[in-house]
């Protein structure tokens, strides 16, 4: 919580830009770690949330932290940040910020979370929550016990279509749920000649990312699948790994690639529903395509990234020779966010999402007692938990009982 200001704040101000004031209430001032691809997009989240959603605190880019002094000062004056930090444990420890926001590589989170619970600093927290579930666990263990306020950056639940599709199924409009499916595609790691590990290269070093494409990519579907399906039993699952050798940027020499490629697996839900889930980095000519598409008995919708303002839609109750799929913009003012935004038929983008969760978790801070639209870290240890039995799966050659968060 916003504690005052008691002691002389750690770290150099990041001059010229300007400080901002720090108040007792009204304001929720957020420690930034990591300037990479999350760094942006958080930062612009926090600078849009409160011009956008009135709470009872508006964010404030308080701090940021990375590792390099001059990248670290050009990222806080693009985005008007006041105070920089190169280590993160002194950004944790200062007095000035009531919640940390990390956007660091997957193998620092737990350390990072665990020092947030001693510093009593709410937490918003990149996914996946952790390298595995052990790893998950501990973390959740800790923050609940502290009783902080935390989130856990799974996104893509907070476009408007998305949770339009959300809010259809908790309606049982689709009744009984028989299917759902999702795929998250990508290319970019076809080369051999791609080295692992470092700067944008980590998510290929197994451990600094715990895995490769279930923990990166299908945790994003896992999520979504959870938030709107209900809990995950049980996978079959089988991975590839098609590079077995890259360079490691650290040492300049071959060493094995340990991460998953491409992975894909069948889940059953505990709604009785059955799934199919792919994800690869070897897709020749997907980017970052994210589709999901979910059949009841009465209704059937579907979600495409590259389209990500429209929810497909097929409602088999319409008159035969009218009934087909329909394709809602979901962009007027009573879809999900939009009216927050501009005039109906404009459209919002990826970097939306971001804001969006951002509303939802300072919205929680007025009323912590209702229910949250934001994975916390329970649910998302739920998904860890699903990622690693399909990694186990995988491993085995045999269907994996999930532990459930
Ligand atoms: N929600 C999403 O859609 C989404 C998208 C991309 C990445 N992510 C997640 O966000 C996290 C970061 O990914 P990214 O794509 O931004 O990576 P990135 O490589 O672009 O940025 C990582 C940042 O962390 C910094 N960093 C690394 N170790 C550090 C340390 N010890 N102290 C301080 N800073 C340190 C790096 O300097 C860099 O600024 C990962 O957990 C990733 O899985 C989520």
């Amino acid at each position: 919580m916003a504690k005052k200001q008691t002691t002389k704040t750690k770290g150099t101000p990041a001059s010229p830009t300007p400080r901002v004031s720090v108040r007792e209430s009204g304001i929720l001032r957020i420690g930034l770690i990591g300037y990479g691809f999350m760094g942006r997009a958080h930062a612009n989240a926090i600078h849009q949330a409160g011009n956008f959603f009135r709470t009872g605190r508006r964010p404030v880019l308080q701090a940021v932290c990375g590792r390099s002094e001059g990248k670290v000062r050009e990222f806080a004056a693009a985005w008007q940040c006041p105070h920089v930090e190169t280590d993160w444990r002194r950004l944790v420890a200062r007095d000035d910020i009531d919640a940390v926001d990390i956007c660091t590589p997957n193998d620092s989170h737990m350390e990072i979370a665990l020092a947030c619970v001693k510093h009593r600093k709410m937490i918003l927290c990149e996914k996946p929550l952790a390298l595995d579930g052990k790893q998950g666990a501990a973390m959740t263990r800790a923050v609940e016990k502290s009783g902080l306020p935390n989130l856990v950056w799974y996104n893509y639940r907070f476009l408007p279509a998305v949770t339009l599709a959300k809010n259809i199924v908790a309606s049982g409009e689709l009744g009984k749920i028989f299917h759902y499916r999702a795929n998250f595609l990508q290319d970019w790691t076809i080369s051999a000649d791609l080295p692992q590990g470092g700067t944008g290269l980590w998510r290929l070093d197994a451990k600094v990312a715990g895995s490769g494409v279930t923990g990166d990519l299908l945790a994003h579907c896992i999520d979504t699948a959870r938030w709107i399906n209900g809990d995950i039993v049980s996978v079959g699952a089988m991975t590839e790994t098609f590079i077995k050798e890259r360079i490691h940027t650290a040492t300049g020499t071959k060493q094995p690639v340990k991460i998953d490629d491409a992975c894909a697996f069948l889940a059953r839900f505990k709604n009785g529903s059955m799934a199919v889930f792919e994800s690869t980095r070897y897709a020749r000519g997907h980017k970052a395509l994210y589709t999901f598409e979910i059949n009841g008995e009465h209704k059937s919708l579907a979600w495409d990234l590259h389209d990500l303002n429209r929810l497909s839609y097929f409602d088999h109750s319409v008159q035969g020779d009218r009934r087909g799929w329909s394709s809602i913009h979901c962009t007027d003012g009573d879809h999900p966010y939009a009216g927050a935004w501009w005039v109906p038929g404009l459209c919002l983008g990826y970097e939306h999402s971001f804001v969006h969760g951002l509303y939802e978790f300072l919205r929680s801070l007025d009323a912590p007692k209702s229910p949250r639209a934001y994975p916390d870290f329970r649910h998302a240890l739920g998904t860890q938990h699903v990622c690693d039995a399909v990694l186990k799966s995988a491993r085995t050659g045999r269907w994996v009982t999930v532990t459930q968060a």
